[in-house]
């Protein structure tokens, strides 16, 4: 099966997993609202090709392994986008989750995504015990306090931001989760593979900045100028479009060369690098012409 197809499949699965039983309808709903249609899937798109890359001996495990990440990130944009955050009206094209259901549900959504994330990966323990408590430590570890997601937004709060912890630890850490859990999904060691993720991070932090500031709400789903409107320190603003996207440049021609050594090396670093080309939004590459 194809990587795409492997991550709907797992993420069907997660759905009807969360549906069963006397679930409250309303909730149930919701639920599947945030998880489809996804976005580009990055994250598990990410982890399972460093799966691949080393041996994806234990499939069942690493499908665990980056569907748990993309659940914690759905969970994510559902609780950024509420009025409490960014209070955003539209993600993916479609009304936000808290305009749809309101912000009880909405709250509830994010909160039963984030519990989904880890009971899947303790369902998939089976597979290889040690394995499965190893993601489990590092889902939680780049999901919550000091470097996880919620560091992240809680960098919003402070009044004196540290640029790159924020960027680090918002966006960065289910990055750095996507490769090392990829990598600990096929029995390998997760530390050798933090800097890809840490470096693909930071490209995709400054790629969004692009895209915030440069495309309109139809092409984003989702508004744009947010950056400014919400006073959010960012890679345009500080460099303009042109350093900003020869900062992407740098930074990803440093994500290949840390790849580690394995079988799929040459393989992995060939995907990371088409997946980098469709992150520069088109008019801020003809701005850097
Ligand atoms: C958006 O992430 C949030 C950030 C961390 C900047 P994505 O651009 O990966 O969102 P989807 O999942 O594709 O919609
Ligand atoms: C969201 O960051 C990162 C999360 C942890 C959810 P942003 O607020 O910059 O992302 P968008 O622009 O809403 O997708
Ligand atoms: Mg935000
Ligand atoms: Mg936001």
């Amino acid at each position: 099966m194809d990587i795409s197809a492997r991550i709907d499949a797992a993420i069907s699965r997660a759905i009807a997993e969360g549906q069963g039983g006397s679930a409250p309808p309303k909730l149930a709903s919701a639920l599947e609202y945030a998880l489809t249609p996804g976005g580009a899937r990055i994250r598990p798109t990410i982890c399972l090709n460093v799966a691949r890359a080393c041996g994806d001996d234990k499939p069942d495990l690493a499908d665990a392994a980056a569907i748990s990440i993309e659940l914690i990130h759905c969970a994510s944009l559902v609780h950024d986008d509420m009025p409490c955050f960014d209070d955003a009206d539209i993600r993916r094209g479609k009304p936000a989750l808290h305009k749809a259901y309101g912000e009880p549900l909405a709250l509830l959504t994010g909160d039963s995504l984030i519990v989904a994330g880890f009971e899947v990966l303790a369902r998939a323990a089976h597979d290889d015990c040690a394995r499965a408590v190893e993601l489990i430590r590092i889902l939680g570890q780049r999901t919550g306090m000091p470097c996880g997601i919620c560091a992240g937004q809680g960098w919003e709060s402070e009044e004196k931001i540290d640029l790159s912890a924020y960027h680090r630890a918002k966006t960065g850490a289910l990055f750095i989760a996507a490769t090392s859990m990829g990598a600990v999904a096929a029995g390998h060691e997760a530390e050798p593979w933090e800097e890809l993720g840490d470096r693909i991070g930071e490209a995709f932090q400054v790629a969004d900045d692009l895209k915030d500031a440069v495309l309109d709400a139809d092409a984003m789903g989702k508004p744009a100028g947010q950056d400014v409107t919400n006073g959010r320190p960012n890679a345009v603003a500080e460099l303009g479009v042109e350093g900003a996207v020869q900062r992407f440049r740098d930074i990803l021609s440093g994500a290949i060369s840390s790849i580690p050594s394995c079988q799929g090396e040459a393989a992995l670093a060939q995907m990371v690098q088409a997946m980098a080309e469709r992150l520069i939004p088109e008019p801020a590459r003809h701005a850097a012409e």
